[in-house]
């Protein structure tokens, strides 16, 4: 599904882009704007912002329950901390 109109990217290469960042041990957090750096785009409008805030905290919520970890993580709270 296309998610953002701007930089035509789907909500799959959105998902993979904030994982790949995630297992990096010196990448950074995931965050749209760290998303889109990382897949060589920049935001324009960012009208697909919340779209993407939440395909990154889906991720980011699929990982923890595979991990077996049992607290959920405030991952809206992360990312406003971040500046994004
Ligand atoms: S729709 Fe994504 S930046 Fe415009």
């Amino acid at each position: 599904m296309l998610v953002c109109s701007c930089n035509v990217l789907s909500d799959k290469q959105l998902r993979k882009a904030a994982e790949e960042m995630r297992q990096d041990p010196n990448g950074k957090m995931p965050t749209p704007g760290s998303v889109f750096r990382h897949l060589g785009c920049r935001p324009r409008c960012g009208g697909c912002f919340p779209n993407v805030i939440d395909i990154i905290h889906q991720k980011a919520s699929e990982d923890q329950a595979g991990s077996g970890a049992t607290d959920k993580p405030d991952g809206e709270t992360k990312l406003l901390a971040a500046g994004e």
